[in-house]
C-alpha cells in the first residue's frame, strides 16, 4: 500500500523521532523529572502579547471577506508590508510581487524547490543541516548533495565549488544554522558570489533563514540579497514569535535576479498545486501588523552561556553558537549514536550529528527550562567521563 520511497524513508526514521520515542520510555521508567529533554526545537515560551492582540482583533473585526480565499500569493497588502520591512533590510527594491506568503518556510523551500527541479537535479547544501531538506528534495524528483564545512562550522567554499555539476540548481544555505547556532559571515556569501559567477549555469541561493531574528552578542547576520545576484529567502514567524504551529512564512525573490518575475508566477502556481492554497489568512494579518516583533531572546543567551560554557568545562570541544537555539559539542568518541546513548542513560537526551549529515556530534535544543541545563550537566560530566574511559 505505502510506496517504496516513502516506506524506505520511514524504516530511516528521524532521529529526533527515535529519541522523543526513548524519552518518553525513559520519563516512563525514571519520572519525569528526571529525564533532561534537549532533543526538540519547538519554542517552549509563549507568544508575544502583542501578537496575540493582533490576532484576536482580526478574529473580532467586522471588515467582510479577511478569512476568504485571496490571491494565492497572499494578500496584496500583507505582501506590501512584508517587501518594505524586506526592502528597508536589503535596501533593495521589493514590491508586493517579489514576495509569495507561505505556509511557514517548510512550505516555502518545498514550493520553491517544485519550481526549480527537473528529475535527477542536484540541490546542495553544508552540513550540519535541517535532515528535512533531504525529503524536501526528493519531493521534487532531486537530489540533496551535502558538502562538509570548515572546522568552524561555515561553508567551504572550495568543497561547494568542486561538488557543483550540470545538474545544480540550487544552494540552500542556513544561518543562523540548525543544529550549530553559527551565524555565516560575509565573507561566505562575497565567496559564493564569486563561485557562482563562474559556474555555466544559473544556480540560484536559497536563504533559509526561520532563526534570523536569534542572534546573541551584537553579532549582525548578513543579509544574502545585497551580496549574492540570485537569491531567494525562505523564512517565518515559527521560532521569531513562537508560533511554529501556525504556519506562516514567506519567499522573497531579489529584485536583482532577473528570473525573478518567472520565479514568483511559477511559484505562486507550485504553492497553490502543492495543496497549501495560500498560507493562513488570520496569521497573513497578524504578520502584517506586528511581524517585526521578537521574542525575548535573553533567556536563550542565557542558556546558550551555561550549556556552552558548562560543556567546555567538562572537556567538550565546541564551536560558540551565535544564534538560534542549539549547540552542537563533537562527542568525546567519533560514534556519536553511541554516545548518544550513553547520555540517555545518565537522563539526558540529544540527537545524534549524524541525523544531521555530521557523526561526531550532537544537537541539544535550548527549548526547555535553565533549570533542566543546570540539573543536566551533571549528567553531560558523567558521560564525557564514562566515553573517554573506556576509549583508553
Ligand atoms: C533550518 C530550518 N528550516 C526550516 C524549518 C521549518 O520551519 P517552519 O516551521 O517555519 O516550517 C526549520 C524548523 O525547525 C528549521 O530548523
Amino acid at each position: 500500500m505505502i510506496s517504496r520511497s516513502v516506506a524506505e524513508n520511514l524504516t530511516k526514521a528521524s532521529w529526533i523521532r527515535r529519541m522523543f520515542e526513548e524519552g518518553a520510555r525513559l520519563k516512563q521508567e525514571r519520572g519525569p523529572d528526571k529525564i533532561f529533554d534537549f532533543t526538540l526545537g519547538n519554542p517552549e515560551i509563549e507568544p508575544p502579547p502583542a501578537v496575540l492582540a493582533a490576532a484576536r482583533r482580526v478574529l473580532e473585526s467586522k471588515e467582510p471577506h479577511l478569512h476568504a480565499y485571496m490571491p494565492n500569493a497572499g494578500h496584496p497588502k500583507v505582501r506590501e508590508a512584508v517587501a518594505k520591512r524586506v526592502s528597508a533590510a536589503t535596501g533593495l527594491p521589493y514590491t508586493a510581487n517579489h514576495i509569495l506568503m507561505t505556509v511557514g518556510a517548510g512550505a516555502a523551500l518545498n514550493t520553491v524547490l517544485k519550481a526549480l527541479l527537473n528529475p535527477g537535479d542536484e540541490v546542495m547544501t553544508v552540513a550540519p543541516f535541517f535532515v528535512e531538506y533531504v525529503y524536501y528534495a526528493e519531493n521534487h524528483g532531486g537530489r540533496l548533495v551535502v558538502v562538509q564545512p570548515k572546522s568552524d562550522l561555515t561553508p567551504d567554499i572550495a568543497k561547494l565549488e568542486a561538488a557543483i555539476t550540470p545538474k545544480t540548481r540550487a544552494i540552500i544555505v542556513n544561518s543562523p544554522n540548525n543544529p550549530s547556532g553559527v551565524i555565516y559571515p560575509k565573507s561566505t556569501f562575497v565567496e559564493l558570489e564569486a563561485l557562482l559567477g563562474r559556474a555555466t549555469q544559473p544556480i540560484v541561493v536559497i536563504s533559509d533563514e526561520p532563526y534570523r531574528a536569534l542572534v546573541f552578542d551584537d553579532v549582525e547576520v548578513p543579509e544574502v540579497p545585497p551580496l549574492v545576484t540570485r537569491s531567494i529567502i525562505a523564512t517565518s514567524w515559527s521560532k521569531s514569535l513562537a508560533i511554529p504551529g501556525e504556519r506562516i512564512g514567506y519567499l522573497a525573490f531579489s529584485p536583482r535576479m532577473p528570473e525573478a518575475a518567472a520565479l514568483f508566477e511559477a511559484c505562486t502556481f507550485t504553492s497553490r498545486v502543492l495543496g497549501f492554497v495560500n498560507a493562513p489568512a488570520l496569521w497573513q494579518w497578524v504578520v502584517a501588523e506586528v511581524g517585526e516583533q521578537v521574542i525575548d531572546v535573553a533567556p536563550y543567551r542565557e542558556k546558550r552561556d551555561l550549556m556552552y560554557e558548562g560543556l567546555t568545562r567538562i572537556g567538550y570541544e565546541c564551536v560558540k553558537p551565535q544564534g538560534a537555539f542549539y549547540v552542537f559539542p563533537r562527542t568525546p568518541i567519533p560514534d556519536d549514536v553511541a554516545f548518544v546513548r550513553m547520555l540517555a542513560e545518565e537522563g539526558v537526551l540529544t540527537v545524534p550529528g549524524s541525523g544531521f549529515g555530521m557523526p561526531g556530534h550532537i544537537r541539544i535544543s535550548l527549548t526547555v527550562e535553565r533549570d533542566s541545563v543546570v540539573r543536566a550537566l551533571p549528567g553531560f560530566e558523567r558521560a564525557f567521563r564514562a566515553a573517554r574511559a573506556a576509549r583508553a
